[in-house]
């Protein structure tokens, strides 16, 4: 394990990091940096890895703050997974969210078995009314 690599609780990341990181995975939303930075500072709880000056993994989640949250997203670099890094940030998740009635992700389903370790199972189905014409 690299020993630069630091944990930070912050809300407000950097535009060009985040994009970079979402990019790795390549997830879509990284060409919407306006909504992905808004939507990272305006979470509920935001845990981001960093190797030196570079974002390489991160979580995020909105909560009702009693029953209900909500993982919006969870993502490691390409180049730094299979490292432990997802488990540190879901399990810290886990931790700070216990008790709560129901924690939630939507994921695809390859990620099944990672998010089982974690005592997610499937139950009912996601649906979505998506929308993604404009950045902000
Ligand atoms: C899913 C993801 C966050 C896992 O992060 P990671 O840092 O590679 O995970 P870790 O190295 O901490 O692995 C933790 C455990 O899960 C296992 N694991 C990791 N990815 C897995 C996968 N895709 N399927 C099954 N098991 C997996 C590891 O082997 C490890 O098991 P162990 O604790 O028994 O040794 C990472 O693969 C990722 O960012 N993927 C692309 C984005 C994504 O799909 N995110 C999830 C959707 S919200």
């Amino acid at each position: 394990m690299n020993n630069n690599i630091v944990y930070k609780y912050e809300n407000e990341i950097d535009k060009n990091q985040l994009v970079s990181l979402f990019n790795s995975v390549g997830w879509k939303t990284a060409e919407y940096p306006n909504r992905l930075c808004s939507a990272i500072k305006h979470s509920d709880y935001v845990m981001s890895v960093w190797n030196n000056n570079e974002l390489i993994g991160l979580i995020s989640a909105i909560s009702d703050g009693a029953i209900n949250v909500f993982i919006t997203y969870l993502l490691v670099k390409p180049k730094y997974q299979k490292q432990g890094i997802g488990k540190i940030l879901l399990t810290d998740f886990c931790k700070k969210f216990e008790g709560f009635g129901r924690r939630i992700v939507s994921t695809e389903i390859d990620k099944e078995e990672f998010y089982n370790k974690f005592g997610f199972v499937i139950n009912g189905i996601v649906m979505f009314n998506k929308d993604w014409k404009n950045d902000f």
